[in-house]
C-alpha cells in the first residue's frame, strides 16, 4: 500500500555556510527519502533557512544591510550547496514567510486559547548604550568560578561552569561594550510543566530511538522548566499578536518553518496541508534532527503541536555528530570544511554520501570523518570494486557485439544478489546504511570473482568462445545492474548514468524483479569514475587553513552553544568534576639528558616537592638543549598511571604546547611559583 510520508531534515541556520557536519543529516536524511520514493511511496522532503534571532540581526547591521538581504543571500548559496551534493528537497523555503507568519501566530493564539500561555516580568540584561536586551550569549564577563576573564554570560569555556549571567564579574556587553543594566520586562512562556503527562507518554510511544528516551527520562527527573517564547524589539522576527514590541524566540517559529515549507509546496502542487498536519492525521511525519537539538524536537515541538490542534511527529530521528580525524571539525587543523570547499577540491559529491552512508547506523553516535580512510574506501569500494565490473566486461559487449547482451537464464551470482534485496531494503528503513552497504560490498566481491573466475579477457583472444564470451559479460552487467540499484539511494547521479549506459528506465526498488534481457542493446561504456586523489585532500586542508588567516571566522562554534538549553550542553563540556581527576603540579627540572637510541626524548628528573623525585621522559628533544633546562619549573600531570618505556619507567607527563607551526614549548609558571604547588 503506498503510505503518505513527510520528512525534514533541521532548518540550517541562515547566517553561516554549510559544512561537513550539516552534511551528515542532509544525506541522511536524503538517503532515506530517496530509498522510500524507490519504493513507491508518496513523500515529501521539506526543508527551509531558519532566519530570525539576534545574531542575524547583528550580523546584519555589521555588514549593512538589512537582515532579509542578508537571508536571502544565504538561501541562494545553500539552495546551490543542497543541489550540488544531490540532496534532493521538494521544496527549500525560508521561515521568513507569510505561512511561518500565519501558521506561528494561530499555533500561539491556539495555545493561549488551551491555556498554555503565561506572562511572568522577569528581570534580565539590557544594554543602555545599544538599547536593547542582550542574550546570554552577547554578555561576557569573568568566571565566577575560576575567574577566566571574556567568558561567555551562561558558561566558562575555560572551567566548564554554567551559571547565570547574573553571576559573572564585571559583566560587559559584547555588542556595544557597555556596562549592561538590570531591567524588568515582561515575557510570554509556554506552560511546558503542564505537559509532563502528555510528554512522557509521548516520549515513551516508540517516536524516539532508545538513548534519546533515556536522556528525556533524565530531563523529566530535573522537572520540565516552562518555556520562554518572547523576545523584545529589536529583535529580527515575528511580533506576537497582541503584543506590541514582543517577538517569538526564533526557537518558537523555526520548527513551524516545517510545516510552512510543506505549505508553500501545498499551494504549489495542488496537496492537502490538513491531510499532513490535522490532528488524528494518517499519514506519516519524520523529523531527521543532530543530537544537539533533541531537546526542542522531542519536548517544546510535540507539546506545541499537541496543544495546538495538530498531529504529533511519526517518529524523531537523532544523529551524532561529525569529527574530523577523531576530533571535533577544527578551523586551526583545516578541518572545518564547508560544503563548497570540499566541491572546489574533491569535486565529486558522490564521494562523500558513499562514505557518510559506510558510517551511519540508527545511534546518536558520533561519526569520523578520516580523511585517509575517506581515499582508501572510496578508491577500493567504489572504484577497486563496482566501477570494475563494468569496466571489466563492458567493453567486449560493444566492440563484439554490437552492444547486444544474451544473458544466460539461470547465473547462480546472479540469483544470489537478486535474493539480498529484502535484506538490504530492510536495513535502509532502519537507517543503517552502514549494514546496507557493507552487504553491498559483499555482493560487489562475489561479482568480481565471477569475472576473475571466468577471466573474459582470456576467452576474447581464444577462437570458438564468443558466445560464451557474451554470456559472462551479460551476466556480470546484469550483477552491476543489480548492485548499481541497491546503491541507488546513496549515489543517485551515477545511477542516472548507468541507467543510460545500460539503456534502461530508471530504476525503482521492485525493478530487481526484471532482467537485462537477451538482444537488449546497451550503450557506449565511457569511463564512469576516478580515483581521489590525496593532494586533493591536502590541498582541500590546507586552503582551509589559509582561509582562516584572511576570513573571519564562520560563527556556528557560537551558534551550537546559543541554541543548547544548559542540560544539554554537558556533553560538548568535561565537568569540573573531570578536571580536578588531574593532579597538575608545579614541578622543578632538577636533571635533564639525552637517551642514548632515542631520537624524541629527554630524560627528565623532576622535583615535585615529594620526598622522591620523578623520573618523565619527554618527547621535546628536537626543541631543547638538556642543559638549558636544568633548573628551571614547568608543569607537570602527577598522578599519570606509571608507563613501562624502552628506555624505563615514565612516572607523569610534562605539559608542552605545540601545532603545526611549531613547537613543542613547554609551560612555565609565573615568578613566585613553587615546585609541588597544585596547579587548578
Ligand atoms: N536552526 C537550528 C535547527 C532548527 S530546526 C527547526 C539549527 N541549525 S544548525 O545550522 O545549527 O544545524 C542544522 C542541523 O545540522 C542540526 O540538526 C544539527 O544537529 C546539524 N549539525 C550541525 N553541525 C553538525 C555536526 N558537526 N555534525 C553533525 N550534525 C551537525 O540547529
Ligand atoms: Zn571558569
Amino acid at each position: 500500500m503506498a503510505r503518505k510520508i513527510l520528512v525534514t531534515s533541521a532548518l540550517p541556520y541562515a547566517n553561516g555556510s554549510i559544512h561537513l557536519g550539516h552534511l551528515v543529516e542532509y544525506i541522511q536524511t536524503d538517503i532515506w527519502v530517496r530509498f522510500q520514493k524507490m519504493q513507491g511511496h508518496e513523500l515529501h522532503y521539506v526543508c527551509a533557512d531558519d532566519t530570525h534571532g539576534t545574531p542575524i540581526m547583528l550580523r546584519a547591521e555589521k555588514e549593512g544591510i538589512t537582515p532579509e538581504s542578508l537571508i536571502e543571500g544565504v538561501h541562494k548559496e545553500h539552495s546551490a550547496d543542497f543541489a550540488e551534493f544531490l540532496v534532493g528537497f521538494d521544496n527549500y523555503y525560508s521561515t521568513n514567510s507569510d505561512e511561518n507568519k500565519t501558521l506561528s501566530q494561530n499555533i500561539y493564539r491556539a495555545l493561549k486559547a488551551n491555556g498554555k500561555i503565561a506572562t511572568k516580568t522577569i528581570e534580565q540584561f539590557y544594554d543602555p548604550v545599544k538599547n536593547m536586551f542582550l542574550p546570554d550569549r552577547f554578555i561576557k564577563g569573568e568566571c565566577p568560578k575560576c575567574h577566566a576573564k571574556d567568558q561567555y554570560g551562561d558558561s566558562c569555556e575555560v572551567c566548564g561552569a554554567t551559571y547565570n549571567p547574573t553571576e559573572l564579574i564585571d559583566a560587559y556587553s559584547a555588542v556595544s561594550g557597555a556596562t549592561p543594566v538590570r531591567k524588568e520586562t515582561e515575557h510570554h512562556f509556554f506552560k511546558l510543566s503542564d505537559c509532563e503527562a502528555f510528554l512522557k507518554e509521548w516520549t515513551r510511544s516508540g517516536t524516539l530511538q532508545g538513548e534519546a528516551a533515556n536522556k528525556m527520562g533524565e530531563w523529566f527527573e530535573n522537572g520540565l522548566n516552562d518555556w520562554d517564547i518572547s523576545r523584545d524589539a529589536p529583535y529580527f522576527g515575528f511580533e506576537i499578536p497582541d503584543a506590541p514590541g514582543k517577538y517569538f524566540y526564533v526557537w518558537l517559529d523555526a520548527p513551524i518553518g516545517y510545516m510552512a515549507s510543506f505549505k508553500n509546496l501545498c499551494d504549489k502542487n495542488g496537496l492537502d496541508f490538513d491531510e499532513y498536519w490535522k490532528a488524528g492525521s494518517d499519514t506519516e511525519l519524520y523529523h531527521f534532527i543532530g543530537k544537539d537539538i533533541l531537546y526542542f524536537h522531542a519536548l517544546f515541538w510535540p507539546a506545541t503541536l499537541e496543544y495546538s490542534g495538530y498531529r504529533t511527529p511519526t517518529q524523531v530521528f537523532a544523529h551524532g555528530f561529525l569529527t574530523v580525524n577523531g576530533e571535533k571539525m577544527s578551523k586551526s587543523r583545516g578541518t572545518f570544511i564547508t560544503a563548497r570547499s570540499y566541491l572546489d577540491h574533491i569535486k565529486n559529491p558522490e564521494y562523500l554520501r558513499y562514505y557518510y552512508a559506510a558510517k551511519l547506523n540508527s545511534t546518536m553516535e558520533d561519526i569520523d570523518l578520516n580523511l585517509e580512510d575517506f581515499v582508501a574506501r572510496v578508491n577500493s569500494d567504489l572504484v577497486g570494486k563496482y566501477i570494475n565490473i563494468a569496466s571489466r566486461t563492458a567493453g567486449f559487449i560493444n566492440k563484439r557485439f554490437d552492444g547486444k547482451l544474451n544473458p544466460s537464464a539461470d547465473n547462480a551470482v546472479v540469483a544470489e544478489l537478486k535474493s539480498a534485496a529484502a535484506d538490504i531494503a530492510k536495513a535502509y528503513v532502519a537507517r543503517d546504511y552502514g549494514k546496507a552497504l557493507r552487504e553491498i560490498m559483499r555482493l560487489s566481491d562475489l561479482a568480481n570473482g565471477f569475472v576473475a573466475e571466468k577471466a573474459p579477457w582470456v576467452m576474447a583472444k581464444q577462437e570458438g568462445q564468443d558466445a560464451e564470451l557474451q554470456q559472462v559479460c551479460s551476466d556480470a552487467l546484469e550483477m552491476f545492474r543489480l548492485l548499481t540499484l541497491y546503491l541507488k539511494p546513496v549515489l543517485p547521479k551515477l545511477a542516472v548514468e548507468i541507467e543510460a549506459f545500460l539503456n534502461i528506465a530508471p530504476m525503482q526498488w521492485h525493478s530487481v524483479e526484471a532482467s537485462l534481457s537477451a538482444q537488449h542493446a546497451i550503450n557506449q561504456y565511457n569511463h564512469l569514475i576516478t580515483r581521489i586523489d590525496p593532494k586533493a585532500i591536502e590541498a582541500m586542508v590546507d586552503s582551509n587553513k589559509a582561509n582562516l588567516q584572511s576570513t573571519e571566522a564562520p560563527v556556528k562554534a557560537d551558534a551550537v552553544k546559543t541554541k543548547v538549553p544548559q542540560e544539554q550542553a554537558a556533553g560538548d563540556y568535561i565537568q569540573i568534576d573531570d578536571f580536578t581527576k588531574v593532579d597538575l603540579r608545579i614541578a622543578k627540572i632538577v636533571n635533564a639528558e639525552h637517551v642514548e637510541g632515542a631520537d624524541k626524548l629527554l630524560k627528565l628528573t623532576l622535583d615535585i616537592g615529594e620526598e622522591n623525585t620523578r623520573q618523565v621522559f619527554a618527547g621535546i628533544k628536537s626543541a631543547y638543549d638538556p642543559e638549558t633546562l636544568k633548573g628551571r619549573l614547568t608543569v607537570m600531570v602527577a598522578n599519570l598511571a606509571p608507563r613501562k618505556m624502552k628506555f624505563g619507567m615514565s612516572e607523569g607527563m610534562v605539559l608542552a604546547a605545540s601545532d603545526e607551526s611549531g613547537g613543542p614549548f613547554i609551560l612555565s609558571p609565573d615568578s613566585g611559583a613553587q615546585a609541588g604547588m597544585k596547579v587548578k
